[in-house]
C-alpha cells in the first residue's frame, strides 16, 4: 500500500492521498521528499481563483466526510508538517541527540512578520506570551490597562488576575461597526491612568479585524504601551509587527498558520526588552552562573527573546512550526490572504440575504472583515438556536463554533483555504433548514 505515496506521477500520488489511502500507518514511512515534490507541484501558480486547492486539500489528513469551519479554535495540520514532527521525534530516539535551542523558527517568523530574531521568544500557545507581557509590565496599584469587551479567556485571564493580585484596573470597551467607530470607543476608555492598553489583532469571537495599527499610534502618543493578543492572524492575514507599532505581540502556528497543536510565540520589540521584567527563567534565559562562587551568582538575563525559550522544549514542535511556515509562505500569502477572504465574504453575503433573520456581527467594511463571521440566529422557532444549530451542524459532521463567552451567544465560522465554496453552501444551507424549516 505504501508504495502508493512513491509513485512518481505526483498526479496520481495525489489521488492516492485525496482517497485516504495516505492514512496514518502511511504517514510514518512516507517519503518527505515525495511529499516536498507534490507540494511543489501544486503550489506551481496562479492568482487565488486559479489555483488549485483541491488538490491542495489532499495534503490534509482531515476525513473528507468532515467540513471543518472552526480553524479560529485550532489549525489543522497538513502531511507534510506532521511528517516534520514525526521525523524528528523518530531522530531524536534513534540518535540521542539533545534539542538544542536554534533560532531557524525564530528567523523564518521574523521574516515573514518583520521582527528581529532577537525580538521573537517560542512558546506554547498565545495565553503564555500573554502571561509573560501582562506580568512583565512595570504596573501598580490604580494603574488602568484597558481591554475589549470580546476577550478569550487567554486574552484576558492574566490581565483579570493581575487585577486582583496587584490592584490594577481593567476598563473595557465595545467593539465598533466599523474601524473609526472602535478607535473611537477606545479613545473614550482612555483616562490619565492608562498605562496599558491589551486588545486583540482578531477577536475569537466574531473575528473583525481591530485596527490595530492606529490603535498602536493612540497609544504611543499618550505614551501608553500596546500589548496584541494576536492568535488568529499569522497564516490568516499579513501583517508587519514594525509596521503596527506594537511594543508586544503573543501568537501562535497552531490555528491559521497550520502548525502543530501546542506551538506559540512572543514578540517583544527591541525598545521594551530591557524594561520587561522575567519571573520565569532558566537556560537561554542568561549566559551564567555559578553556585560555587560566594555568594552564588549569575550573569544577566540576556536582552533577547530567547529568554523565554527556557529549558527543555519540544524540539519535534518547532520543526513542524518551521514546515508550516515553509508551506505557508511557499502556497503564498497574498494568495491565502485572498482565497480566505473571498470563502468569508461568500458566506457573510449569503448570510445577509436571510434578512431579518440574523444578526450579523461582523463588520461588512472590507478592512475590518478577515476569515470569521459571527452572527446570531434570529426569528427561529427553536429554543437557543445558536448553540442548538452549532450542535445539529455537529451531528452532521460539519465543526462550528458557539461563542458563549461574554454573554454573547453567537456563531463563529472560520473560512480557511482548504475549504470550499461548496461546504460553505451547504453550511448556509444547513441553517435554513434548521433554523427557519
Ligand atoms: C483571541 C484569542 N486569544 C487567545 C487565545 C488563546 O490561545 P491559546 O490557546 O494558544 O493559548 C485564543 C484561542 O482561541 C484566541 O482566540
Amino acid at each position: 500500500m505504501h508504495v502508493q505515496i512513491h509513485i512518481s506521477m505526483k498526479r496520481k500520488s495525489f489521488l492516492a492521498l485525496g482517497t485516504g489511502l495516505f492514512t496514518a500507518a502511511s504517514l510514518k514511512s512516507a517519503n518527505e521528499k515525495i511529499l516536498d515534490a507534490q507540494f511543489n507541484d501544486v503550489t506551481s501558480a496562479g492568482s487565488y481563483q486559479e489555483f488549485d486547492w483541491k488538490t491542495l486539500r489532499t495534503l490534509f489528513p482531515l476525513n473528507n466526510d468532515r467540513i471543518f469551519l472552526n480553524n479560529g479554535t485550532m489549525g489543522i495540520t497538513p502531511y507534510p508538517v506532521l511528517k516534520a514532527v514525526q521525523n524528528s521525534f523518530e531522530k531524536i530516539a534513534e540518535t540521542a541527540e539533545y534539542p538544542h535551542h536554534s533560532d531557524t523558527l525564530e528567523k523564518i517568523l521574523g521574516e515573514i512578520i518583520g521582527a528581529d530574531a532577537k525580538e521573537i521568544g517560542i512558546t506554547k500557545n498565545v495565553s503564555e506570551g500573554i502571561n509573560h507581557i501582562c506580568w512583565g509590565l512595570d504596573l501598580k496599584r490604580g494603574d488602568e490597562v484597558i481591554l475589549t469587551e470580546h476577550e478569550h479567556v487567554g486574552g484576558c485571564l492574566a490581565w483579570l488576575h493581575r487585577a486582583k493580585i496587584d490592584g490594577i484596573v481593567i476598563k473595557t470597551f465595545p467593539l465598533g461597526k466599523t474601524a473609526d467607530e472602535t478607535l473611537n470607543h477606545l479613545n473614550a476608555a482612555i483616562t490619565k491612568k492608562t498605562r496599558a492598553i491589551a486588545v486583540p489583532h482578531i477577536p475569537c469571537t466574531i473575528g473583525q479585524i481591530l485596527p490595530v495599527k492606529e490603535i498602536c499610534d493612540l497609544a504611543r502618543s499618550k505614551n501608553i504601551i500596546s500589548c496584541i493578543d494576536g492568535a488568529h492572524p499569522l497564516g490568516m492575514i499579513q501583517f508587519n509587527v514594525k509596521d503596527i507599532g506594537c511594543d508586544y505581540y503573543a501568537g501562535c502556528f497552531h490555528k491559521w498558520a497550520l502548525g502543530p497543536i501546542g506551538s506559540g510565540w512572543l514578540y517583544i520589540s527591541q525598545q521594551r526588552m530591557k524594561e520587561t521584567k522575567i519571573f520565569h527563567v532558566a537556560a537561554y534565559s542568561a549566559n551564567e552562573f555559578n553556585m560555587r562562587s560566594n555568594p552564588p551568582s549569575m550573569g544577566p538575563i540576556l536582552d533577547q527573546a530567547s529568554r523565554y525559550s527556557y529549558g527543555t522544549f519540544c524540539g519535534p514542535l518547532h520543526i513542524g512550526a518551521t514546515k508550516a511556515l515553509e508551506f505557508y509562505q511557499k502556497i503564498g500569502p497574498s494568495r491565502i490572504e485572498a482565497r480566505v477572504k473571498f470563502l468569508a465574504s461568500k458566506l457573510q453575503n449569503s448570510l445577509l440575504e436571510l434578512g431579518d433573520k440574523i444578526e450579523m456581527l461582523t463588520p461588512t467594511e472590507e478592512r475590518s472583515r478577515g476569515a470569521q463571521i459571527g452572527f446570531r440566529i434570529k426569528q427561529s422557532k427553536k429554543d437557543n438556536p445558536n448553540i442548538g444549530f452549532v450542535n445539529h451542524a455537529r451531528s452532521n459532521q460539519m465543526i462550528l463554533r458557539h461563542v458563549a463567552e461574554n454573554g454573547l451567544d453567537n456563531i463563529r465560522i472560520s473560512t480557511h483555504y482548504y475549504n470550499t465554496e461548496e461546504e460553505i453552501e451547504q453550511c448556509v444551507s444547513l441553517l435554513k433548514t434548521y433554523a427557519f424549516g
